[in-house]
């Protein structure tokens, strides 16, 4: 199997629209520094294609896959694998309606998300048919019980999860490492959203620590990354992550874990 990394930001990308920290401004100066929001193509089986989230930059990073390129009115996309509900990895599925049915796979909890808050399937259903199914070939494993802001009455369930797809591991959010993570993987992309617990307090913009809100940062996570033996990668970076700068002196910190960059393409 093989993926092709589409998107690596956290919700607003890089850069923000409304925002002018060091890491947004030095991606409107320097191109190469812009981030999507983070998705990937997966190949599940030859000419079945998975995008693992549906972002608000979908129909770019749909154009940027070269896997993805319609033959006439087909398309090689078969659908979709939701690891959360939150606005960043749903609000693309609106973008998919031009479909006659969309295939997608995900927790309960993000499948009623999806449907009686964000009211999709209600809204889309006179343009696509949206075709929920638990996933196969794969497996959702649970990393944090945080509730999407606009879902906070819906209670309980598996609102996060990583994904696994034999020695693939993905996990854009985790606000647990939960037993076992990464054993036996071949490639594992881990939560980037933030550097440290305080970043979101320091950067200004919450009063909430990063694990308050649902994102164990890069400094509790590295050593761990890098005693597996598979190949890491940080995804999901929020615009004030100090590693959105090539040059910042965290890169010299991250005991051999990557930063994901877009583009690549993985094999395992
Ligand atoms: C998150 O990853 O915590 C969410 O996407 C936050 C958001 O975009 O509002
Ligand atoms: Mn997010
Ligand atoms: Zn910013």
């Amino acid at each position: 199997m093989r993926l092709h990394v589409l998107g690596t930001a956290a919700g607003g990308g890089v850069p923000q629209w409304n925002c002018a920290c060091p890491g947004c401004t030095g991606a409107r100066a320097v191109p190469s520094r812009r981030r999507l929001h983070a998705c990937l193509a997966v190949e599940l089986a030859p000419g079945r294609v998975y995008l693992v989230n549906a972002t608000p930059d979908i129909g770019e990073q749909i154009e940027r896959c070269p896997w993805l390129r319609p033959d006439g009115r087909r398309t090689p996309l078969a659908g979709v694998i939701l690891t959360d509900a939150e606005l960043d990895h749903t609000l693309g599925l609106a973008r998919l309606r031009e479909a006659d049915e969309l295939e997608i796979m995900a927790t309960d909890a993000v499948r009623k998300a999806v449907g009686e808050g964000l009211r999709l399937d209600e809204t889309l259903a006179p343009y696509v048919r949206l075709r929920w199914r638990d996933v196969e070939g794969a497996e959702l494993l649970p990393v944090s019980g945080k509730r999407p802001r606009y879902a906070r009455d819906f209670g309980d369930g598996q609102w996060v999860s990583a994904l696994r797809i034999g020695g693939l591991v993905y996990a854009p959010a985790m606000g647990v490492w939960p037993t076992g993570f990464g054993d036996g993987a071949d490639v594992v992309f881990a939560d980037g959203t933030f550097w440290d617990d305080d970043e979101p307090r320091t950067a200004g913009f919450s009063s909430r620590t990063a694990i308050e809100m649902g994102h164990l940062p890069v400094t509790a996570t590295r050593e761990r990354l890098a005693a597996l033996p598979a190949r890491c990668l940080y995804t999901h970076l929020n615009n004030t992550n100090p590693l959105v700068d090539p040059g910042a002196p965290q890169h010299a910190e991250l005991k051999g874990v990557e930063v994901a960059s877009e583009g690549t393409v993985v094999e395992w």
